[in-house]
């Protein structure tokens, strides 16, 4: 196939585009180089997408929302699938800008999905998040779980994408399968998320700042599950679906803290805050919906991929 993943510079999207590659897939990648992180990361992910594409991967630099860019991807079309994955990330950062977040998620996702409405294809995987679970459903999260009270600009951007990708599907026919991403973990994870942050501070014998009493819980995915439930959303489309893709198993934060400290081989320091505004008290997903209808199955134990994690930090991470 023929995929246009975009955000292919950044975490999950150089992630993706590998496996596609490697699988023998044909990939176009676009991203504009968001100052939200180094630059020289998302270079260093895309060097390693380069190599794994064995002269089936094209990449245009560029901003979604500037259609220009749009023609220069669609003239290297046309694509069986977009994987959409492109996006100003991060909960915190979203409080003080909302409205970059509204641009860089929602009008780059409009524009895009008129793209595809009008050049084809009709069929968009899109990457939601567990954020839109907001701070008051009911744990483990169903997909038809209320999500209509985000508690933050990321989270509420990332639930506009989901209607508007409803719409899409419900007047043009897309098939447009939305997948909440459940805090995904492991090599090349973006320098402000929690693990990577962690890692930094443990590395160099600083305390980390633990906010609440540690019992805050997340469903951890480490990055190899959530990429082949993105495949398997590649491989099967149908119709309008929202998926959940968690790991399989909540962990309190402080257990994540003393697993990495004993993964890096560094001494355990934390420092107690208060809760932070915005962050969701506990995420866990019901993966029935995902298992029964990609073949969703992870199996990285947290233990597996906080070892990978920390043998990938020590070797390239942001020290
Ligand atoms: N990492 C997680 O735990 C997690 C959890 C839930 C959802 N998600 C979603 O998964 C997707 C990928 O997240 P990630 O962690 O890899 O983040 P990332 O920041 O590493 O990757 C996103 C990429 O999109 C690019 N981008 C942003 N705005 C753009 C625009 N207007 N035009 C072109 N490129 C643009 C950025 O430069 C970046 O490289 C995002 O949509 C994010 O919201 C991630």
């Amino acid at each position: 196939m023929r995929i246009l993943v975009t955000g292919a510079a950044g975490f999950i999207g150089s992630h993706t585009a590998e496996a596609l590659l490697r699988r023998g897939d044909t990939v176009v990648g676009v991203d504009n180089f968001d100052p939200f992180y180094d630059r020289a990361l998302k270079q260093r992910n895309l060097d390693d997408v380069g190599t794994a594409g064995g002269g089936r991967f094209a990449f245009v630099e560029g901003d979604l929302c500037d259609a220009a860019v749009l023609d220069q991807l669609w003239q290297r079309g046309p694509f069986d699938v977009v994987v959409h994955l492109a996006a100003k990330a991060g909960v915190r950062p979203s409080i003080d800008d909302p409205a970059a977040y509204v641009r860089a998620n929602l009008e780059a996702t409009a524009l895009l999905l008129e793209r595809c409405r009008r050049d084809g294809p009709r069929r968009v995987v899109f990457a939601s998040s567990s954020s839109v679970y907001g701070a008051d459903s009911a744990a483990p999260f169903g997909e038809d779980a209320r999500c209509d009270r985000p508690v933050s600009p990321y989270a509420a951007t990332k639930r506009a994408g989901e209607l508007l990708a409803h719409t899409y599907a419900h007047l043009h026919g897309f098939d447009l399968t939305c997948l909440r991403f459940f805090t995904v973990y492991g090599p090349r994870q973006r320098p402000e998320m929690a693990f990577h942050k962690f890692a930094t501070l443990l590395w160099r014998g600083l305390a980390v700042p633990q906010f609440g009493d540690g019992s805050s819980s997340r469903d951890y995915t480490y990055i190899d599950d959530i990429v082949a439930g993105v495949l398997g959303a590649v491989d099967r489309p149908q119709g309008f679906a929202v998926f959940n893709l968690g790991g399989d198993r909540e962990i309190r934060l402080d257990e994540v803290v003393a697993l990495l400290a004993a993964a890096l081989q560094r001494p355990l320091r934390i420092e107690r805050k208060p809760d932070a505004p915005g962050d969701v008290p506990r995420t866990c997903a019901d993966l029935t919906l995902a298992r029964e209808s990609l073949g969703y199955s992870p199996h990285t134990t947290i233990e597996e991929g906080i070892g990978r994690f920390a043998a990938w930090f020590a070797d390239k991470g942001v020290h």
